[in-house]
């Protein structure tokens, strides 16, 4: 008979590169890696400049519409942002029936994939960015707020994102605004770290559920589904209780590279390697001299952070790590700073969705614009059964 699995493909040749480490699903002029190098740039500007020199609201428009705004330019986009900070009514009922136990990343993306459903109007493309944009910041702090039996907090219109975030996390519904510099300008400088990172797990999802032309909400809702993964956005969360593990076995930072290196026990060292970098993270550097600055700062003491250095250094020196190319990721530092912020460990991968928010939005405004994108979809190689017939079921 014919071998079916001869039959590979009916158009053309296909290659056959798992993960798609190899492949270039689209051309894209919003960031820029280099692996070896350790460069990451958002739109031309090195995230070491953007960190320092930019606030997060200028990074969102900078990915999304393609240059740094001006004042007036920047001035409009926060007043659209500050018009639609209020979540609708129904989107908070949805929050309510959810119950106190599901992770905050499934409230998230619950939350986001109806979110469009509560607008009565028929919006554009733009306000459909703003609105997401705007909302994701009472998303987060309300799928806080409700689990911990607090008030929620009416958004504040005058302050900053981070500045606002903090506060619907951690402010009296009662009160004023009250949140310190140090708290907001952490954060501000965490959400641009964490903005984009072109053709990731979850950038990639946005793209590909997008292409079949559903939804900017339906598509960052697929989108944190994939964020929420441990080999993916949830190491953050993964860290901390790895570090946590090893002080509470009291197990030996040796102990624990070995099991990490003894295949069979499916152990990794979370926060460690990368499919793109590998010589270092530039944004793990960055968070690693932040978390040196800021706990002192905010007067915390956390174990956490010298094991997670210790940790490091062994790691480094260890020929398993040498030789494969791992070096600490984004995750490996950004725990230690958001616990001293104050953030529950549960929390961690919805600090990655705020700050990546406006990078998926880009990758999927970048993909609808391009008109030599189509719609995604891979091909396999058929491994499977040669052609054969059903036997009744008397007989097998
Ligand atoms: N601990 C131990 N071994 C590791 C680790 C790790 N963290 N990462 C990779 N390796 C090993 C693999 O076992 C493999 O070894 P082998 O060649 O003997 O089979 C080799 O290094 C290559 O690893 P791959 O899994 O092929 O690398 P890939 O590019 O597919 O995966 C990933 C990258 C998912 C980040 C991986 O390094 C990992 O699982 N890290 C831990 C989870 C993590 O920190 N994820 C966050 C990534 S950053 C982000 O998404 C924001």
């Amino acid at each position: 008979g014919v071998d079916n699995r001869k039959l590979r493909g009916t158009t053309g040749v296909i290659s056959y590169d798992p993960g798609y480490g190899s492949t270039g699903s689209c051309k894209s002029a919003i960031t820029f890696i280099n692996g070896e190098e350790g460069v990451l740039r958002y739109r031309g500007y090195a995230i070491e400049d953007l960190a320092e020199n930019a606030s997060f609201e200028e990074v969102m428009y900078l990915l999304v519409w393609g240059k740094l705004p001006n004042q007036e330019e920047l001035d409009t986009f926060k007043g659209r942002l500050a018009e639609h900070a209020t979540l609708p009514d129904g989107v908070v009922n949805v929050l309510e029936s959810l119950p106190n136990t599901a992770h905050p990343m499934t409230v998230a993306q619950t939350l986001v994939a109806c979110l469009g459903e509560y607008y009565d109007d028929d919006s554009d493309e733009e306000t459909d960015i703003i609105r997401l944009l705007a909302s994701m910041k009472a998303l987060a702090a309300y799928g806080y707020r409700k689990t911990a039996g607090k008030d929620y907090v009416a958004p504040n219109t005058d302050a900053s994102y981070a500045g606002d975030f903090a506060n619907m996390m951690f402010g009296d519904a009662d009160g004023d605004y009250n949140v310190s510099e140090v708290l907001e300008t952490a954060i501000d400088k965490l959400l641009t770290l964490h903005a984009d990172h072109e053709q990731n797990c979850s950038a990639s999802t946005a793209r590909m559920i997008g292409s079949a032309g559903s939804s900017l909400y339906a598509s960052i809702s697929g989108a944190i589904g994939a964020l929420s993964g441990p080999l993916h956005g949830g190491a953050n969360q993964k860290v901390i209780e790895m570090l946590e593990e090893i002080r509470e076995a009291d197990r030996s930072l040796e102990d624990h590279i070995d099991l990490v290196k003894d295949k069979s026990s499916d152990v990794r060292l979370m926060g460690f390697g990368h499919r793109v970098y590998k010589n270092f993270d530039p944004r793990a550097k960055i968070l690693k001299k932040a978390a040196d600055e800021l706990l002192p700062e905010l007067g915390v003491e956390d174990p956490a952070l010298d094991l997670a250095k210790e940790l490091e250094q062994v790691a480094l020196e260890d020929e398993y790590f040498v030789k494969r190319r791992l070096y600490p990721n984004v995750d490996f530092y950004s725990g230690t700073i958001y616990r001293a912020l104050g953030i529950p460990t549960n929390m961690f991968t919805v600090m990655f969705v705020l700050g990546r928010l406006p990078g998926w939005i880009a990758q999927w405004k970048e993909m609808r614009d391009d008109e030599e994108q189509r719609i995604h979809r891979p091909r396999q190689i058929y491994i499977g059964e040669n052609k054969r017939e059903v036997t009744p079921i008397s007989e097998r």
